[in-house]
């Protein structure tokens, strides 16, 4: 039998990256995934063909988190599809890097990184908790910046570590329901939102040898400690901050 055998889960920013790589890897698993997306859609139907290429069940919804009402809307949706049924597994994982130091920022673009980073995983979780099964996971993907910032990231940073604080309050208060909340706080992926950064061969390398494994992460590296995490092999793993990075910064 599969680790996620008839499990739903919520993937947001599923059409990319990460996001994308993890409904892969619990669709293989034999999850239902909610595949989200802002704004790509033919990417987030490639993830959904992608997993029903191998048998797996996928339906990809639309919700700029942006403004709180798409958020509503989204769950309306949701509620739509799964006609009484409950999800699973959440996975906060939508997120933008506004690389901008204190003295350019803008306060938009201050707001925009708060409004997708910190407000949209808060207020989904807040509806996402009556439709969890008890039993059920919540994983929010947080970053190596949020312990460890860096000033031109400075509001990123401080976006994931609101999101680990959150991890924390979550997991006291939905202890007795037996849903776990985890923080996995990846170093440097190999996404869309590294493409300029790592269009740059040497920013590359030098990334790469601040690892203990000489290279930067793929997202699957992050979806399997997802699964982990969703899988009964969890249950016992509940307000963690799991940084998985390669052993970015040991070197
Ligand atoms: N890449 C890294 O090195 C790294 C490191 C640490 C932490 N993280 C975190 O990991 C998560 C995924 O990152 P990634 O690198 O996979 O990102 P990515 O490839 O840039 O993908 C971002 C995803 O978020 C969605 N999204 C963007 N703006 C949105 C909005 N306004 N409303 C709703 N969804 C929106 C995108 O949807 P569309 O495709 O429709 O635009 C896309 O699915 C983020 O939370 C990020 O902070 C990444």
């Amino acid at each position: 039998m599969k680790k996620l055998q008839d499990k739903i889960a919520l993937v947001t920013g599923a059409s990319r990256g990460i996001g994308k790589s993890a409904a892969v890897h619990l669709a293989t698993e034999g999850a239902f995934v909610i595949v989200h997306y802002a704004n790509q859609r033919e990417a987030a139907l490639k993830t959904v063909e992608e997993i029903e290429a191998f048998g797996g069940k996928a339906i990809a919804l639309k919700a700029d988190f942006s403004s709180l009402e798409n958020i509503t809307a989204l769950f309306k949706e949701i509620d739509q599809l799964l006609k009484g049924k409950k999800l699973d597994i959440l996975i906060n994982n939508a997120g933008i890097l506004n690389k901008f130091g204190l003295e350019e920022i803008t306060e938009t673009q201050f707001d925009e990184q708060f409004a997708v980073n910190v407000k949209s995983p808060f207020f989904i979780t807040q509806q996402a908790i009556s439709r969890l099964n008890d039993g059920g996971r919540i994983i929010n993907i947080s970053s190596y910046l949020s312990k460890k910032p860096k000033y031109e990231y400075g509001a990123y940073s401080m976006t994931k570590a609101a999101i680990d604080n959150f991890t924390l309050s979550l997991a006291t208060a939905l202890g007795p329901r037996k849903i776990t909340v985890n923080a996995i706080a990846p170093g440097s992926i190999d996404t869309d939102m590294n493409k300029e950064r790592f269009k740059d061969i040497e920013v590359r390398e030098a990334v790469s040898k601040m690892t203990a494994f000489q290279r930067v992460g793929k997202p699957d590296d992050i979806s399997k400690v997802i699964v982990f995490l969703a899988s009964e092999a969890g249950e016992w793993i509940t307000g963690q901050y799991i940084e998985a990075s390669g052993g970015l910064g040991l070197v």
